[in-house]
């Protein structure tokens, strides 16, 4: 494929899709609410490399962010975002209106139930209820074969696994793991809003999850012991807040009392004002 295509209206994408399939392509397809870094385009590139047309969706779905939260000052950089795109070889940039995608009348949600009731849909009760729907819509507009999504944000990653299973959609689901900054940082769009004090404060995340996968390693399988230690690190940096520290079962995401193969370590983290996130694996 050339040039990248710039794509708004919903019925041209599916039909642009639709055309892609018919010449017997494979389609790639990767979600974004903008802002791109380097993370963004790390999945797009994969998505090139295992079908050869990627599509890209910028979106700042509305239905995710809760009232209180900023939607409005979500960080938006369509011109920055069109070059990276382009540049990571994207084929179609999708970038539909909130009017087209939510019109007066939507009453539908998807719903994926219990998973999404905790981490970080206890603080967000209607959250991952907006990026399910969101996304399934998103599916059903693009038409891709595979769709990759960061580990990054791994429980979003674990519901979205779980719509696709229980609804038999045709689409492969690809994770990617989280890109990171030279000293550890995930890489986020909301780093933008990090001061240079509080930038290096946020280094405490991933020195928090270090920690614990050092501890696995030399034995410690108290769940527990190890969300004690991490959350020391964390303390131990006054402009940083843990909003949670859990260790889990990686699948379900349901507490664990012990851990036996393999668990998920997951925080939230408040620097400053800016709430981060990061997870990883702890293997024994
Ligand atoms: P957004 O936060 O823009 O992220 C888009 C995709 O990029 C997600 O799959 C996310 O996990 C991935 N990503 C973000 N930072 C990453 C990093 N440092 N390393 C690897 N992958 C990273 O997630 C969303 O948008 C939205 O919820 C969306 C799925 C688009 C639905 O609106």
């Amino acid at each position: 494929m050339g040039l990248m295509q710039v794509i708004v209206e919903l019925k041209e994408m599916q039909s642009r899709s639709e055309a892609i399939r018919l010449q017997g392509k494979r389609l790639g397809c990767v979600p974004t609410m903008g802002a791109l870094h380097e993370g963004h385009l790390e999945l797009m590139r994969e998505a090139k490399r295992r079908t050869g047309v990627v599509a890209a969706s910028v979106f700042v779905n509305p239905t995710q962010f809760a009232p209180a939260e900023d939607l409005a000052n979500y960080p938006r950089d369509r011109e920055g975002d069109l070059k990276k795109m382009e540049s990571a070889g994207v084929d179609i940039a999708f970038f539909p209106t909130a009017e087209a995608m939510y019109p007066k009348e939507a009453r539908t949600w998807v719903t994926v139930e219990e998973i999404t009731q905790e981490l970080e849909g206890a603080s967000r009760p209607t959250h991952f209820r907006g990026v399910t729907t969101v996304v399934l819509k998103l599916f059903h507009l693009m038409k891709p074969h595979l769709a990759v999504f960061g580990q990054k944000d791994y429980q979003q990653l674990k519901v979205i696994e779980r719509m696709v299973k229980n609804l038999d959609l045709d689409i492969e689901i690809v994770p990617h793991p989280t890109v990171r900054e030279p000293d550890g940082l995930a890489m986020s769009s909301r780093n933008r809003y990090l001061n240079p004090e509080e930038r290096k404060q946020a280094t405490a995340l991933i020195r928090a999850i270090k920690k614990a996968q050092e501890l696995v390693k030399q034995g410690e399988c108290d769940p527990k012991k190890l969300v004690d230690e991490a959350k020391k690190i964390i303390s131990k940096e006054p402009l940083a807040k843990a909003d949670y520290v859990e260790v889990r079962d990686p699948e379900t995401l349901k507490p664990i009392r012990r851990i036996e193969k393999s668990a998920r370590m997951l925080l939230a983290v408040r620097v400053g004002k800016t709430r981060l996130i990061d997870n990883a694996e702890l293997i024994r």
